[in-house]
């Protein structure tokens, strides 16, 4: 896929979360669609949710192939990003010191993280005070699949599911 067709694909993307969650409030049926959006549209290797409970991550709604259950605070890139409160791209996995291998095919990953809360409404203070709720993680079998652009689109799709909680 071109720069400018995932850039497009993405903006797609955006209007079709956009608009299943101003019909539905529900943070479950919102991220299995969300992950199903993402997957069914760059056929990406595995998309999914973690979600925060006490001191683990909890594997969530997701398409693709059985994945890790839990994940300790800090451990892989998952728990790494929760950790950082910040995404955190991985162009190949292997490079990745205490990378979580749920399969073979992973070549490379990205990790966004969701906050509490809508930042539409939080100040610099408040934004800090926001907790990180869960983790959106998407694994590709090529190498460095994840860039900006990726970032970028990936970050304001977590902000708008955030609404949810
Ligand atoms: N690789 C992740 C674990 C989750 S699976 O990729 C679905 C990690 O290191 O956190």
């Amino acid at each position: 896929m071109s720069p400018s067709e995932k850039k497009q694909t993405y903006a797609t993307v955006i209007e079709q979360v956009k608009a299943l969650l101003a019909d539905e409030t529900d943070i479950i049926v919102n991220m299995a669609n969300v992950a199903s959006l993402l997957h069914e549209s760059f056929g990406f290797w595995w998309t999914g949710f973690y979600r925060v409970e006490g001191e683990q991550l909890v594997l969530g709604p997701f398409q693709g192939p059985l994945a890790c259950t839990r994940i300790p605070y800090g451990r892989g890139v998952c728990g790494t990003s929760w950790q950082r409160r910040q995404t955190v791209v991985v162009p190949d996995v292997e490079q990745f010191p205490g990378h979580i291998a749920c399969s073979s095919e992973s070549r490379s990953e990205i990790v966004v993280p969701v906050f509490a809360g809508n930042a539409v409404h939080a100040d610099a203070t408040c934004a800090a005070d926001r907790q990180v709720v869960a983790v959106l993680d998407i694994d590709s079998r090529y190498l460095a699949t994840f860039d900006d652009t990726d970032r970028c689109a990936l970050e304001q799709i977590a902000e708008i599911l955030a609404i949810s909680y």
